[in-house]
């Protein structure tokens, strides 16, 4: 039998992002929840979010932060070997998105599926494509974590209704002459499995009187402990195994849940003060598995971040399902 020879190493060759086009200030949603947008900036430091249009299906935003991201890496569409979206909202069950963005983008018959990590999908997907790379079973591999959160978020709900939003991130993951994706360090805590949750399946909503969309549901001060407290550990856990300390890095880029969660992880960590801190989520909102790819362009389009630079990201959600890598900003 052949041995698959892949590449010595794996890197992030591009990036790109594609955010939902409705501008949503706290105050379009306040009445509704009986909130304020003092209260929502203090308890999440959310300003506004971003809802996509009718139009902006999950497959549009994909495609269009994929092909920034392709442009960005110099690579042609025929050279992507798979294709990997990580999202928890493409509300068709089968096929997966995967294969229809594989194909728009003009991929040649590339391998495509999803997969589902919620917010740490992003981070999942990530930790695969480099794997593959370095395997041998991919040359290149595209990731994409998207969102159309407002679909499955109920509006008059006071724990989720400003939370969520939609967008899209892409990277290219190929082989590198040096280390750009360091080892994940990954895992799942199930027993807080009811935390964040879809309310019900769909079999339950059609035999209800009423039926309704299975909207998110949110433990919110539960997952905002467990956040705070279990993650700064799993961050310091990723440094080590790619053998940098916290003065090493650059960037760091959590998963946009929370502005204190951000805060006080950066805390826990002592992050140094030359270490740029992605805020993203005061314009956006949490998206979810699109959330680290956003607003790690937004710091590079920004200038708080730039090619090579050493970047920690986190990323951590439903499930409670969780994953972190050093990664070089392409
Ligand atoms: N507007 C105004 N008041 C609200 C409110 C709202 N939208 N939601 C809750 N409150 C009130 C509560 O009734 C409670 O009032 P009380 O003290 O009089 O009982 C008080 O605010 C505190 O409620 P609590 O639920 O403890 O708020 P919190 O400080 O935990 O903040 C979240 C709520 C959702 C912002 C926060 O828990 C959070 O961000 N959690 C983590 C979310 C996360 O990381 N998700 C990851 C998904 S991947």
């Amino acid at each position: 039998m052949l041995t698959l020879t892949g590449a010595s190493h794996a890197a992030l060759l591009g990036i790109g992002t594609y955010r939902a086009s409705l501008v949503v200030p706290n105050d379009e949603l306040v009445q509704a929840i009986d909130s304020s947008d003092e209260w929502i900036q203090q308890r999440s430091g959310i300003k506004e979010r971003r809802w996509a249009t009718p139009e902006e299906t999950i497959q549009l935003m994909s495609v269009e932060a994929s092909r920034q991201a392709l442009d960005n890496a110099g690579i042609d569409p025929r050279q992507i070997d798979c294709v990997i979206v990580a999202t928890i909202s493409h509300l068709l069950q089968t096929p997966a998105i995967a294969t229809a963005v594989a194909h728009e983008l003009g991929t040649d018959k590339a391998a495509a599926f999803d997969i589902s990590a919620a917010c740490a999908g992003f981070c999942h997907a990530v930790a695969l494509g480099s794997d593959m790379v370095r395997a041998g079973t991919a040359g290149h591999v595209l990731v994409i974590g998207v969102e159309r959160l407002s679909d499955i978020t109920d509006i008059k709900d006071r724990g989720t209704a400003f939370i969520f939003s939609d967008g899209a991130g892409a990277v290219v993951i190929g082989p590198s002459e040096t280390e750009g994706i360091g080892p994940v360090v990954w895992g799942s805590d199930g027993e807080q499995f009811d935390l964040i949750r879809q309310k019900e399946d769909w079999r339950d909503v059609l035999v209800a009187e009423t039926p309704e969309m299975p909207n998110l549901v949110m433990q919110g001060a539960a997952v905002f402990r467990w956040a705070s407290y279990e993650m700064a550990k799993i961050a310091h856990q990723a440094l080590d195994k790619a053998g940098v300390t916290v003065d090493d890095l650059d960037v760091f880029v959590p998963h946009q849940a929370n502005m204190r969660i951000i805060d006080a992880m950066a805390r826990t960590m002592k992050m140094p003060a030359h270490v740029r801190v992605a805020r993203d989520i005061a314009q956006q909102g949490n998206s979810s598995a699109a959330s680290i790819p956003l607003a790690l362009h937004r710091m590079i389009l920004d200038g708080d971040a730039k090619s090579g630079d050493t970047a920690l990201l986190i990323a951590f959600g439903a499930g409670l399902a969780y994953a972190a890598q050093v990664v070089t900003v392409p």
